[in-house]
C-alpha cells in the first residue's frame, strides 16, 4: 500500500483536479485498488465524482468508534472508492491540534490501507498541523505548480517542511500545472526544470468539473489525459524505487 498526497500551501493550483484524475488512472489503467480521500472541506474531489457531501460524514472518520467501511462511497468505477469531505472538515486542523497526537492521519491510512493498494489524498491548502500529518503519512507528495515565481515560493515552503522530517521524509514530486506554452513566462519556467512533469492548461481538463467525470472517462485519448497517464506511471516508478 502507498499513500500519495496531492498538496500545496496554495489553493487553486490544480490539486483536486490532479487527485481525481490520478485516482482514475491508478484504478482503471493500472488496476490498483484505489481510495481517493478528500481532506478538504470544500469537497471538490467528491464533486468531480458526482458525490454529494453528507453532513459530518467526513469528520466521522476521525471518531474512534467509526468503522471506515461504513463511510466509503463507490464511485461507479471498478476498484475506485471515495471518502468524501463535507463542511465539518473545516475544523479538522483544530481538532488534530487539540487531540495532540501527531500520527492520527498515518494511523487512519494504515487502517484504510488494509483494503487498498493506493490511497490518494486530496489536501486543503495551508501549512498547519493537518498538512504536517499528511506529509508524515505519505510515501510521495505531489506538489502542483502553475509556472510562476509565486508558486515556486510555495514549493520552497513545502520542500522545507518535508525536509524537516529527515530520513522519514516522503519523496517529493513537483508537477507543473495549467501550463500555457503560448506564454513566455510559462515556457521559460518549464524549460528551466525540464525534468518536472507537466500538465497543460486545457478546457477539457476544466470540463471534468462540468461533467463530474475524470478525463479518462470522456476524453481518454486527449493530450491532457495522456499527460495524467504519464504522471501516474512516473509516480508508480518512483514508488517501485523506494
Ligand atoms: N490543467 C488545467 N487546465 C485548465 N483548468 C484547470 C486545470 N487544472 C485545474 N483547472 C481548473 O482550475 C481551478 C482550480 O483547480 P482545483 O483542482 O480545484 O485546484 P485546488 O484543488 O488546488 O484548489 C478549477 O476550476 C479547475 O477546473
Ligand atoms: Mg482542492
Amino acid at each position: 500500500m502507498a499513500v500519495i498526497a496531492i498538496y500545496s500551501a496554495k489553493g487553486g493550483v490544480g490539486k483536486t483536479t490532479i487527485a481525481a484524475n490520478l485516482a482514475w488512472h491508478a484504478s482503471q489503467e493500472a488496476g490498483r485498488n484505489t481510495l481517493l480521500w478528500d481532506l478538504d472541506a470544500a469537497g471538490g474531489a467528491g464533486f468531480l465524482y458526482n458525490v454529494e457531501p453528507v453532513a459530518n460524514r467526513g469528520s466521522a472518520m476521525f471518531s474512534r468508534k467509526q468503522d471506515p467501511e461504513d463511510l466509503m462511497w463507490e464511485t461507479g468505477y471498478p476498484n475506485l472508492d471515495l471518502l468524501p469531505a463535507d463542511a465539518s472538515m473545516q475544523q479538522l486542523d483544530t481538532q488534530l491540534t487539540q487531540i495532540g497526537k501527531k500520527r492520527q492521519i498515518s494511523k487512519l491510512t494504515d487502517k484504510l490501507g488494509k483494503g487498498y493498494d493506493r490511497i490518494i489524498l486530496d489536501c486543503p491548502p495551508g501549512i498547519n498541523e493537518l498538512s504536517a500529518q499528511v506529509v508524515r503519512s505519505a510515501e510521495i507528495v505531489i506538489v502542483p505548480l502553475p509556472p510562476s515565481p509565486l508558486s515556486s515560493r510555495a514549493f520552497d515552503l513545502v520542500a522545507q517542511e518535508i525536509k524537516r522530517l529527515g530520513k522519514n521524509a516522503p519523496s517529493i514530486l513537483p508537477v507543473f500545472s495549467m501550463v500555457d506554452r503560448r506564454r513566455k513566462l510559462h515556457r521559460e519556467a518549464v524549460e528551466a526544470q525540464s525534468k518536472w512533469p507537466c500538465l497543460s492548461y486545457s478546457t477539457l481538463t476544466e470540463q471534468c468539473a462540468v461533467r463530474h467525470q475524470p478525463l479518462g472517462a470522456f476524453a481518454a485519448s486527449s493530450e491532457p489525459a495522456t499527460q495524467f497517464s504519464a504522471l501516474w506511471k512516473a509516480i508508480d516508478r518512483k514508488l517501485a524505487r523506494r
